[in-house]
């Protein structure tokens, strides 16, 4: 009575069973008496070298991160059955099948692109070996202006749900918390957007609340350096760049998050004449366009002087600030909006090898001086390892309990 039946997730779908077909011919349909239109039907493959979620291009429209704390009794054995849950559940949930006794599998099977990705914090590696932890697996060395709140910072494990449609990741966060219940406890919970699908054409750079171009300037997992800066490999250069002699070769494959919740005073932003917030950040609020012409994607000329011999990029201007000559010095942005309507700004999420060498120098420059700083506050702070990615039959995470 009342029991779920168990779903067979091994067999593959004959047809969309309320829809995973993410041919255009289903787009197109009418959906009376037919295929399902829209894209909620579109499924992303979940297996590969690397998770899916980090690169996945375009980003998805709605994110939302879920941190855990394990519970005190989960030992090493408890973490590799619950990794071994949560890699059933992300395969469920990214193909529209639904994880294992679904008691809404309706809810899982238009997952419109949904991502899950999973990352684990210092106390995880902590528990299986403290020797595998690298370095930068730890809480970020304080800046003078963090106003940390305690409410958004660190955990256990990370669960990095993005899709198209809010609909699928509040099932898909349901049936995570249910299936992780008996090994962590949520510790907390944030939610961002972008524009919804469709809003803009296809490959336009996103807006933030300030109104502002964000992400222009950002490496693409098409370049040819890019790896380098993300992933982090097994060849030794990793090795001795953690500073812990290999503490991470189960990451190969992997990459270091860095999220940073970031307040925005929208009030006195809003005071400052259009000049102002385009020096501010050295850009037009337009065109996204740099302050020394072009389009949006011409470089910066940092040495552009106007008539009375001053930079016309500013010195307090954050891309000048944030701006890294050395190219080892970079990071790869994947920032969403958050608005609950009591407070607004960004979810600042960025992906790198190691980012004691990434984000750290990057940000102690933005710290000592940037005048966005007049209206971004730092309040909350997590660094999470992300898991290599992961093919059929294995589990995620297997070499960290090897
Ligand atoms: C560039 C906004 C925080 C690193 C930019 C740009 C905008 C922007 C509008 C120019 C367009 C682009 O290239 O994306 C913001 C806002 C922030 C914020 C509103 C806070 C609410 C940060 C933080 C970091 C960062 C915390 C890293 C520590 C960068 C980098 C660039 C950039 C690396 C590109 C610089 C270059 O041109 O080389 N940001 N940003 N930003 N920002 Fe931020």
């Amino acid at each position: 009575l009342g029991i779920p039946a168990l779903r067979d997730r091994g067999t593959p779908q004959a047809g969309p069973p309320g829809g995973v077909d993410p041919s255009p011919e289903a787009d197109r349909s009418s959906g009376i008496g037919g295929e399902l239109p829209g894209f909620g039907g579109e499924a992303l493959p979940c297996h590969g070298a690397h998770q899916a979620g980090v690169t996945t291009t375009p980003p998805a429209a709605h994110a939302r991160y879920v941190s855990y704390r394990l519970r005190p009794e989960t030992d090493r054995d408890g973490i590799r059955r619950m990794l071994r849950i949560l890699t059933g559940d992300v395969e469920g949930l990214a193909s529209g099948t639904g994880p294992l006794a679904d008691p809404e599998p309706e809810l899982a099977a238009r997952p419109a692109r949904l991502t899950v990705t999973v990352g684990v914090g210092p106390g995880l590696v902590d528990r299986v070996d403290p020797l595998k932890r690298p370095e930068w697996l730890a809480p970020l060395p304080p800046f003078s202006r963090d106003r940390l709140s305690g409410q958004h910072d660190g955990g256990d494990l990370l669960v990095l749900l993005q899709a198209d449609d809010p609909l699928p990741i509040a099932h898909a966060a349901r049936m995570l918390a249910r299936d992780l219940a008996s090994f962590a406890e949520p510790l907390w919970t944030q939610q961002g957007f972008r524009q919804a699908r469709g809003a803009e054409a296809g490959g336009t750079t996103m807006r933030n609340l300030m109104g502002q171009v964000d992400g222009t300037v950002n490496p693409s997992p098409a370049d040819e350096d890019f790896d380098g800066l993300v992933w982090i490999g097994g060849a030794p250069e990793d090795a001795s760049r953690d500073g812990r002699g290999g503490a991470g070769a189960w990451l190969e494959g992997g990459t270091a998050l860095v999220l940073r919740r970031i307040r925005m005073e929208l009030d006195t932003w809003d005071q400052v004449d259009r000049p102002g917030r385009e020096q501010t950040i050295g850009r037009r609020l337009d065109t996204g366009a740099p302050l020394t012409g072009g389009d949006e994607h011409t470089p910066v000329d940092y040495e552009a002087r106007n008539a009375l011999g001053l930079t016309v990029i500013p010195s307090f201007a954050h891309v000048r600030r944030a701006h890294s000559e050395d190219p080892d010095e970079r990071i790869f942005r994947r920032a969403v909006n958050y608005d609950d309507g009591a407070e607004s700004g960004l979810l600042f999420a960025c992906y790198q090898r190691n980012p004691l060498r990434q984000f750290v120098p990057i940000q102690r420059r933005l710290d000592e001086l940037d005048l966005l700083n007049e209206w971004v506050t730092h309040t909350g702070s997590a660094v999470f390892a992300i898991l290599p990615g992961f093919e059929p039959g294995e589990t995620l995470g297997a070499a960290l309990l090897e």
